[in-house]
């Protein structure tokens, strides 16, 4: 197994400097960074993450605004049913009180898929749970040589991510590890030319150690 240790050695050196990540561990600017990541690069949605927030300040000014002001300032994102999502979602966690602190409680409000659960729950509340995406989905077929292509390879991935966490380097940053992993796959292990050579789990990677690296993930014929 990769040694988590490793990787948050690699983070601490060379972490991207992104908005949300100085300085806040609030569920709701990270609630709402991940949102905006899903459809838009990260260099993009820096300054509209800042703007959003001057204008919707707290989940419950998001909530209470009207659809019309939200939909406004979500103009260029893209994807007018997430920015509905949005604000239905800022309206059950002004109802029910508050973010819930675990997974399967955020699992539970309208709009929020297992991957935005899962990133919610590791960056603002310590959870140890990895949130499957493009990029995790990558650097863990690579660093264990998974050529069973996707879609179907997916929970099989999944189950060594998660193995990952348990390691108690890991365990004592969550949200670190799984922002580390984001940015191993943004920045090392990318889809074309990855560059192995300067690459924290280099030693670990089996995709690299069978020189297949490159050509993963696979993925299934259409
Ligand atoms: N992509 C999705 N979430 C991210 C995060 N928190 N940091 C960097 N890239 C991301």
């Amino acid at each position: 197994m990769p040694a988590a240790s490793l990787l948050l050695d690699w983070y601490d050196r060379h972490r991207r400097t992104l908005p949300w990540r100085e300085a806040t561990r609030d569920p709701y600017r990270i609630w709402l960074s991940e949102v905006m990541l899903q459809q838009t690069t990260v260099a993009a949605v820096g300054p509209r993450w800042l703007r959003f927030l001057a204008r919707f300040p707290d989940v419950g000014t998001l909530a209470a605004s009207p659809w019309a002001d939200v939909a406004e300032e979500w103009a260029g994102l893209g994807y007018y049913a997430r920015a509905r999502n949005l604000h239905a979602c800022a309206q059950a966690v002004v109802a029910r009180g508050g973010f819930p602190t675990t997974e399967a409680g955020l699992r539970e409000l309208p709009g929020i898929g297992a991957y935005t659960a899962a990133a919610v729950a590791a960056i603002a509340f310590g959870r140890e749970v990895v949130p499957l995406d493009g990029n995790v989905e990558r650097v863990t077929a690579r660093l264990a040589a998974i050529e069973d292509p996707l879609p179907g390879a997916r929970p099989r991935l999944n189950r060594l991510a998660q193995h990952w966490m348990e390691q108690p380097a890991a365990r004592a940053r969550p949200g670190d590890f799984v922002q580390a992993l984001f940015d191993l796959g943004a920045t090392i292990c990318v889809p074309r030319n990855p560059a192995c050579a300067i690459c924290p789990w280099l030693q670990g990677c089996e995709g690299q150690r069978s020189g297949i690296a490159p050509t993963l993930p696979r993925k299934a014929a259409k």
